[in-house]
């Protein structure tokens, strides 16, 4: 810590650690899922943080007990998180952001959806916003950054305890323009819990104009609310780091490859598009005759939200869409579905092609981790709609995530595209990612918080 900033209460739905017993009862410490928490770690070299979170294991309950100073973890009651993290914030909220219902038929709002959002939504919301109110009784000086979709209300009920408390907020993934799917009492305390925060942030400049669009839509106005955007990224050593590890290595030897491979890397997220993307390789396949037997498409899944119905569904369509191209070109396409880390950094290495096609993405680590540690000059085919075309799409071939005839010609152009062209915009790529990586986010994440404690 530098002395010179305010303490920091970090709030987020899952924490920097989780812990778990193993088979001798003997407590085990895991780090927290998912991009959000990696990045974050870059804060604490700069503040003395607490972070709050929500208990998601027994033993994370036990630990919730015991009163630590640096992680606090919430002991949310089992309906209630079931319903805020598994009605309300996915798949409603996530599919509006990331416009993934079909308003044809998709969603029918009823009672569940009213009763999920006052007795889950609501219920988990506040119950943050009393573990942040009892730590700002603890520093009355500190920050406050929440971040995401699952808080939506939290800072409201802060501010109303605490008018004079600082508030940060930071959202992770899409702002769509339109927020009209949702019931409009839901769709303004989004809108009025949002604009409880000193500044909201975004990954790009999109999504923050897309929030001050329906802010006006909603609230009539952003109020005194600063919108800021900073892209998110990653951080270059670890991956460096994890490049030449045994476990990434020992993947590598495993891998199966003919002489062309397409690798995509995602979540089992509707978002992701990944259905699409089966239907565009196998149009490659059909279309150009000349590719058969030379190209793979691997893709590595890790299993997403399982207990939503959407999500299973979602499963069913990609095995499908795999079968259906399998049984047209056998062997053509490799599906991995397992959280496995190290063998995705080995994919990685190995592509001739990333394919990154979601329908819409806050960012997409995807697209910046691959080109980072590859070492064949793959071409990246990246989404117009994921955040990290912003800053990627120049050296990428650009795709629409809709038209899957495009997505086969444009895998057929990357598989094409000759020696010196590939080096250039795989290089050009690799310095982006290096000169913006994600010690650069927090930079700019420390600007903004030291003008709301200002
Ligand atoms: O910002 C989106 C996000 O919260 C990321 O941190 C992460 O990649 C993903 O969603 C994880 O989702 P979940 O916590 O539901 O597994």
């Amino acid at each position: 810590m530098t002395g010179r900033r305010h303490r920091l209460i970090i709030v987020s739905n899952r924490g920097p650690v989780t812990y778990d017993r193993d088979a001798n009862g003997a407590r085990v410490e895991r780090r927290g899922a998912g991009g959000l928490v990696t990045a974050l770690r870059g804060l604490r070299e700069h503040h003395d943080v607490t972070w709050i979170a929500s208990a998601t294991t027994d033993e994370d309950r036990v630990v919730a007990g015991e009163g630590r100073h640096d992680v606090v973890m919430v002991a949310h009651d089992p309906q209630a998180y079931d319903l805020y993290y598994n009605v309300v914030a996915n798949p409603m909220l996530w599919f509006i952001q990331h416009s993934l219902w079909g308003p044809a038929t998709t969603p029918v709002v009823g009672r569940e959806l009213h009763e999920a959002w006052h007795q889950g939504y609501e219920t988990v919301n506040r119950r943050f916003a009393e573990a942040v109110v009892a730590e700002l009784d603890n520093d009355p000086d500190a920050t406050v950054f929440f971040h995401d979709y699952h808080l939506y209300l939290a800072p409201r009920m802060v501010r109303e305890l605490r008018p004079d408390a600082r508030l940060a907020h930071f959202v992770h993934i899409p702002w769509p323009v339109d927020w009209t799917v949702l019931p409009v009492a839901m769709r303004r305390a989004v809108h009025e819990g949002l604009l409880a925060n000193d500044v909201v942030g975004f990954h790009t400049a999109r999504w923050a104009r897309n929030f001050e669009r329906s802010c006006d839509d909603v609230c009539g106005s952003c109020g005194r609310t600063e919108v800021t955007n900073h892209p998110i990224s990653i951080d270059v050593d670890e991956f460096e780091r994890l490049r030449d590890s045994e476990r990434v290595l020992a993947a590598e030897d495993a891998l199966q490859r003919p002489e062309k491979l397409v690798v995509r890397v995602d979540r089992t997220d509707p978002s992701k598009n990944i259905v699409r993307g089966l239907r565009a390789f196998g149009i490659l396949l059909d279309e150009h005759p000349e590719w058969r037997g030379r190209v793979k498409l691997l893709a590595r899944l890790d299993p997403s939200r399982e207990k939503i119905a959407e999500y299973l569904t979602y499963r069913e369509a990609i095995d499908a869409e795999a079968r259906a191209v399998g049984e047209r070109h056998p062997g053509a396409v490799e599906l991995q579905v397992a959280d496995a880390f190290p063998q995705s950094v080995a994919a990685y290495k190995q592509y001739d092609v990333l394919f990154v096609n979601p329908v819409y993405d806050g960012m997409n680590l995807v697209a910046k981790e691959g080109p980072l540690v590859n070492e064949r000059d793959g071409v990246l085919v990246l989404s117009e709609n994921a955040g990290a075309h912003d800053e990627l799409g120049e050296w990428a071939v650009t795709v629409n995530p809709f038209d899957v005839w495009e997505q086969a010609e444009a895998l057929h152009a990357a598989l094409s595209m000759d020696a010196g062209e590939r080096r250039r915009r795989a290089g050009a790529i690799r310095s982006q990612v290096r000169e913006n990586d994600v010690a650069k986010w927090v930079r700019g994440l420390l600007s903004d918080l030291d003008r709301v404690s200002a």
